[in-house]
């Protein structure tokens, strides 16, 4: 029977020293092994520690993080809560860990959070939703809660904010907001009743004045044969005939005037006449050609306050065009739909920017937007720099007229 030990040996009787080379190799292999688990202990020892320190650091950051951090069941009961949740909740985390956290909102939002829940553990996507719970002294408090469920699903992650003062910030802003929009309304609707009581006082009193002196001008005329002098007749009819074309050029400055003060041209002949009116006058002064192409009734397609502040856009539109479009052609165009009108003001030049459209300096665009939400319609304003801008009036079905 052979031995490990006798096949090892060799004819010339080296065998001994081979087996001790094999133990010397079986040594070293062993104590390499041992370093390396020597160093394996160490990285472990090492990775533990670093993963107590990172849990000790999250926890304290659970603990003290100035928002409520929840980890909820699938039922929506509260597995664990940090103190800042637990004192938005009004209460202590013992009250509050094993309950669900409905009873802890108000009735009214507790539909809202059950639909959140569900919906969060079933699209497994991040989630929003708005709460409402009592603070300790029973005040109300909205809360905002973000969450998303585990891998596992089997619970959630919740974060909840307490937005109760950014509520109330929001809706003073929104309030004064509000406001500030009444009150443009109601200076456009002043300046526009000021502007036709002046329209009135020049018609009736400055137009009466020189109606007068034509007519006491035409009776100094007729008067004039019984001057003597041929002379001085013929010098007191020409200063006549220059005073009669001044009291002419003044009639025609105060019905411009007038006219311009108060658009009674819209009542008179009829807004999209009105409208044509208008920029024929456009294109005389600037050289701009401008098509016009109406939709509803020619004559009144609008109430008379929304008549009036549409032609004043189209006036303001027209005017910005002349001072800043360097445009070769307008267009005025107008489509209808089942909501109602749209207006619009085309022109071929150089655009508008965003800078310019959401500048607070950009007056002429924001009394056009208050101007279109006096009647509850909407202004938008589209440029493109190099290609024209286009204002678009949205006017509600309601003010809007069919054609005849
Ligand atoms: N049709 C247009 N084409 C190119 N730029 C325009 C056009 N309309 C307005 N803009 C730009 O938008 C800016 C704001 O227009 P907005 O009417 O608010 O002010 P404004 O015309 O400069 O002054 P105002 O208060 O007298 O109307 C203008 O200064 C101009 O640069
Ligand atoms: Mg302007």
């Amino acid at each position: 029977m052979s031995t490990t030990g006798q096949r090892g040996r060799s004819s010339d009787g080296s065998g001994g020293g081979n087996e001790e080379r094999v133990e010397k190799i079986r040594l070293a292999e062993m104590r390499m092994r041992m370093a390396a688990l020597e160093r394996e202990k160490r990285d472990l020892v090492q990775a533990k520690m670093e993963a107590e320190e990172r849990l000790l650091r999250y926890a304290a950051l659970f603990e003290h993080a100035p928002v409520g951090c929840l980890t909820l069941d699938r039922r929506g009961a509260i597995v664990e809560v940090n103190q800042s949740g637990a004192s938005l909740f009004g209460t202590d985390r013992a009250r509050l860990t094993g309950k669900r956290i409905e009873l802890f909102l108000s009735v009214e939002s507790r539909a809202a959070f059950s639909a959140f829940l569900a919906e969060m553990f079933d699209s497994g996507r991040r989630m929003f939703c708005e709460v409402e719970a009592s603070s300790k002294e029973g005040a109300p408090l909205a809360i905002e809660l973000v969450g998303m469920s585990l891998e596992d699903g089997r619970a959630s992650h919740l974060v909840a904010t307490d937005i109760t003062e950014r509520k109330r910030i929001v809706g003073e802003m929104e309030r004064s907001r509000e406001e500030l929009r009444n009150l443009a309304a109601r200076l456009l609707s002043v300046r526009e009743d000021e502007r036709t009581a002046l329209a009135r006082e020049l018609h009736d009193n400055l137009g009466q004045l020189l109606a007068a002196m034509k007519f006491n001008l035409a009776w100094l005329r007729r008067s004039m044969k019984c001057v003597g002098d041929p002379e001085k007749r013929k010098a007191i009819r020409a200063k006549a005939l220059e005073l009669g074309a001044f009291i002419d050029d003044a009639i025609a400055t105060v019905r411009q005037t007038a006219g311009d003060l108060r658009p009674a041209v819209l009542s008179v002949i009829g807004f999209w006449p009105a409208i044509e009116a208008e920029t024929a006058r456009f294109t005389a002064r600037t050289g701009i050609a401008c098509a016009v192409e109406p939709c509803g009734s020619p004559k009144r397609p609008y109430t008379d306050k929304v008549s009036i502040a549409v032609f004043r856009i189209v006036q303001e539109a027209l005017t910005n065009i002349a001072l800043h479009a360097k445009a070769d052609t307008v267009r005025i165009s107008c489509t209808a739909s089942e909501d109602g009108h749209t207006l619009s003001i085309i022109d071929d030049g150089s655009g508008i920017d965003e800078a310019e459209l959401s500048s607070p300096n950009s007056l002429g665009l924001i009394g056009m937007r208050e101007r279109a939400r006096t009647f509850g319609g909407e202004l938008a304003v589209l440029g493109v720099p190099g290609s024209g801008t286009t204002v678009a009036i949205s006017i509600p079905i309601r003010h809007a007229r069919r054609g005849p």
